[in-house]
């Protein structure tokens, strides 16, 4: 993947300091000053969660309003993507339906 700085840097802004997070248990990099929404977009991921019906959900309102966002932050589900920002450490996980891990569709155990 290409570095994300090239960009901001021709329109003469700074991208925060790097920090490494966890999207579904992988390791990936994120900038000081980003929302949770934004790491994931630039990351490649545009679904952030799934509704209890199973249909995808992503980025809406931008604003904390619609809630099409939520995603689970250190194990704590319906975090709003869009209003929390980044930090080092930081696991973030999409979320299936009411609050668990999009990777643990198949045992439905709750985000720990
Ligand atoms: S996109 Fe609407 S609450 Fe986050």
């Amino acid at each position: 993947m290409t570095s994300r700085r090239p960009r901001l840097a021709a329109h003469g802004l700074e991208r925060g300091a790097p920090v490494t997070v966890t999207v579904d248990g992988r390791p990936t990099t994120a900038y000081v000053g980003e929302s949770v929404a934004v790491a994931l977009m630039a990351d490649g991921e545009l679904t952030m969660r799934t509704t209890a019906g199973g249909e995808p959900r992503g980025l809406f309102c931008g604003m904390g309003v619609c809630y099409d966002c939520i995603v689970i932050v250190d194990g704590v589900p319906g975090t709003r993507a869009c209003i929390t920002w980044v930090r080092e450490g930081m696991d973030i996980a999409r979320q299936d339906g009411p609050g668990y891990r999009w990777a643990d569709r198949s045992g439905r155990d709750a985000a720990d």
